[in-house]
């Protein structure tokens, strides 16, 4: 496995070492809570954009850090589920299973289908940054699917099917079936429903930075396909869904303490794996915003 050691000429030398994985890498000797050089933003920037996700280990932020060092990549956006927002910081959400005293701390059930975070908004995330905080001694790990080679590898035609059609993204598809999983879930209100009508975006998008292209619908969100009959939209859909999210295409991560993990939102989609129930489990997310997918 290669390692490539990245100097910036302003300061710091740190590693950045791909996983043995279709995706993801790890950054060794960076400290996030210190102030980041401009230099060493490109650098970071650079190893984002070839590997997908970044793995920030031993990371001891603060939330005000964490948002601080998440703004360097773009405007945040705070999750319709605002009650999950940490307080004093509302754009970081609480990814937690904890109750306490009889009320969730955070959305606990968070992932738990495979999704690109907030691909139902016009502009979806660019990427998303979890901290972890408490960790289960079992379980818990997040999966990566690379969106990129999920569309190169798509049967031609598959591809002929697609290609140049839209789909609709919707953040209530699967909110019922959650609230029956999940009892503490809540009842949204009337402004929360409006703040997230369904919208359209491209079946296969081109990555604003690379001009890859990409997969970019998924089982969380993604309703139907316009323009195409409903049972022929759906079949393709479910097709989607289980080509995009094969394992040769996943990256596991198993969390460590105080890992910091940025994924990007238009290469990938991720799932949660869950933890038994009575193991504690606690993350901060902020979730950048993104382009108009194109
Ligand atoms: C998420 O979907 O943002 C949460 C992922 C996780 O909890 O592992």
């Amino acid at each position: 496995m290669s390692t490539d050691t990245i100097a910036s000429p302003s300061r710091t030398a740190f590693d950045v070492r791909p996983f043995d994985a279709p995706l993801g890498a790890e950054v060794l000797g960076l400290d996030l809570a210190q102030p980041l050089s401009a230099a060493d933003f490109e650098c970071l920037r650079s190893a984002f954009l070839d590997h997908h996700v970044l793995v920030f280990r031993h990371q001891r932020l603060t939330p005000t850090q964490h948002v601080g060092f998440s703004r360097r990549w773009g405007p945040l956006q705070r999750h319709v589920l605002h009650q999950f927002g940490l307080y004093g910081h509302p754009e970081v959400l609480i990814v937690s299973n904890i109750i306490d005293s009889g009320e969730p701390i955070g959305l606990g059930d968070a992932g738990v289908f495979w999704h690109s975070d907030l691909s139902y908004k016009p502009r979806p995330s660019l990427g998303s940054l979890l901290h972890a905080q408490e960790l289960p001694a079992e379980g818990g790990d997040t999966l990566f699917a690379n969106q990129h080679l999920a569309w190169d590898s798509l049967p031609v035609a598959l591809r002929d099917a697609v290609a140049g059609r839209r789909a609709e993204h919707h953040y209530l598809k699967q909110y019922a079936e959650l609230q029956k999983r999940s009892p503490w879930r809540p009842n949204l209100s009337e402004a929360q429903v409006a703040q997230v009508p369904p919208v359209a975006h491209p079946i296969v998008r081109r990555h604003p930075e690379t001009g890859a292209r990409a997969l970019f619908v998924n089982e969380h969100f993604t309703t139907r396909i316009v323009g195409v009959p409903e049972d022929e939209g759906q079949a393709l859909l479910q097709e989607l869904f289980t080509v995009s999210t094969q394992p040769r295409f996943v990256y596991r991560h198993r969390w460590q303490p105080h890992d910091l993990v940025f994924w990007d939102n238009r290469s990938l989609q991720h799932l949660a794996a869950g933890c038994p129930p009575q193991q504690r489990r606690k993350l901060y997310r902020t979730t950048v915003e993104g382009d108009v997918p194109a």
